[in-house]
């Protein structure tokens, strides 16, 4: 335990007013810290002196985050639209970020600065688990999947040209590299994780070569892990069984390339409720970022409506990341409970909650504990 510094992108659109939500809750959990107070009339003494006040500033060392906060508006240089060289650096040294949405142009315009992110921090795998949350149903229970994405190339690379007038091509870039990593990244997981089998799921059957090397990483892998199990199944037959019934899938580790994890991982939002409800970790050797998977909604922008779980299951993601697995435990716990009561539901999951009410209940949980 001791004083984190990471960096916080709150992004574009609801990305703020979600961020918000976590800095309060991550602060009230803070003081919700036996060290910090023990007995609750003493602290609440302490707070109203304004001594919790300067603590909350002043470099704790049993508080375990604090916020170096960034902007990424993009900007104009040399002709290309690049990420500020302040979020870069503070990236480069705090290692840990957390991340809201940042809008992406389509069809059209610049990169994507999420990609540009990823491809900056060489953030080589993704990791999307889907947990079904209780209190709000759907119709799949116990929905426990962890999907892992390469998140460097496939797909992703960038590479497009128009041959001639009405034929373009875009490059499907698989290195055995990049594939040999994120393999080596998904049974480390699993065996870190109580996860006893790997899938690899891929259209060799079509893209022999690239999907075909992808598998041939993952086979050299396993053999490594003679404690986990492994086999491939084909992308199209997964989403048609995951829809169908996506329990069999709880026991393990799905690795993929880029694009396959991209939209599978949709899919398996959409089994326990929605992309308000998934979190992320973009995984690194150097830097790590914890990203809600949502978009920026710009249509509620700035009204208060926003769901903040996404973003909440992102930053449990990194503070597990970072070891800090108690401070973790004891938000999810807040967190999940009050949902589970009703209390915490937003409009995107047909409840009534407001951003605030979101996050005010959570806090009054909090309190409790
Ligand atoms: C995601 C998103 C991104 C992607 C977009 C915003 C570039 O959909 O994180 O899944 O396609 O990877
Ligand atoms: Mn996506």
């Amino acid at each position: 335990d001791g004083n984190y510094l990471v960096t916080l992108i709150p992004g574009d659109g609801i990305g703020p007013e979600i961020a918000e939500s976590v800095k309060k809750i991550f602060a009230a959990a803070k003081r919700a810290q036996p060290y910090l107070g023990g007995v609750e009339g003493i602290e609440s003494v302490e707070r109203e002196s304004g001594k919790e006040g300067v603590a909350a500033h002043s470099r704790d060392e049993k508080a375990p985050i604090s916020w170096e906060e960034v902007d990424v508006t993009p900007i104009l240089k040399d002709g290309k639209t690049v990420i500020p060289d302040r979020a870069i650096e503070s990236v480069k040294k705090n290692t840990v970020a957390l991340k809201g949405p940042l809008a992406t142009p389509i069809g059209k315009g610049h990169v994507s600065l999420n990609l540009t992110l990823r491809r900056t921090f060489s953030l080589f795998a993704n990791v999307r688990p889907c947990v079904s949350i209780q209190g709000f149903k759907t119709p799949y229970d116990n929905v426990n999947t962890v999907l892992i994405r390469e998140n460097t190339e496939g797909e992703y690379s960038g590479i497009e040209h128009e041959i001639v007038d009405g034929v373009v091509q875009s490059i499907k870039l698989i290195t055995y590299e990049a594939s040999e990593r994120v393999a080596r990244y998904a049974f480390h997981y699993a065996s870190e994780n109580g996860r006893n089998k790997v899938t690899a799921v891929h259209k060799a059957n079509i893209m022999k070569m690239s999907d075909g090397m992808f598998l041939t990483a993952c086979r050299a892998v396993a053999k490594d892990y003679p404690n986990i199990a492994y086999d491939e199944d084909l992308l199209d037959r997964v989403c048609l069984r995951i829809a169908q019934d996506p329990s069999p899938y709880a026991d393990r580790v799905m690795v993929m390339p880029n694009l396959y994890g991209d939209i599978l991982s949709d899919l398996s939002a959409g089994l326990i409720g929605g992309l308000g409800l998934t979190p992320s970790g973009n995984i690194g050797k150097d830097a790590s970022i914890f990203e809600a998977v949502h978009g920026s909604a710009p249509d509620i922008e700035g009204k208060g409506l926003a769901n903040p779980t996404a973003l909440l299951l992102s930053s449990l993601m990194m503070l597990r990341h970072m070891g800090l697995n108690e401070f973790a435990d004891k938000i999810e716990k807040a967190a999940l409970t009050t949902i589970a009561e009703g209390k915490a539901i937003t409009r995107d999951l047909g409840g009534k909650a407001g951003t605030k009410e979101y996050t005010d209940a959570i806090l009054a949980k909090l309190a409790k504990l």
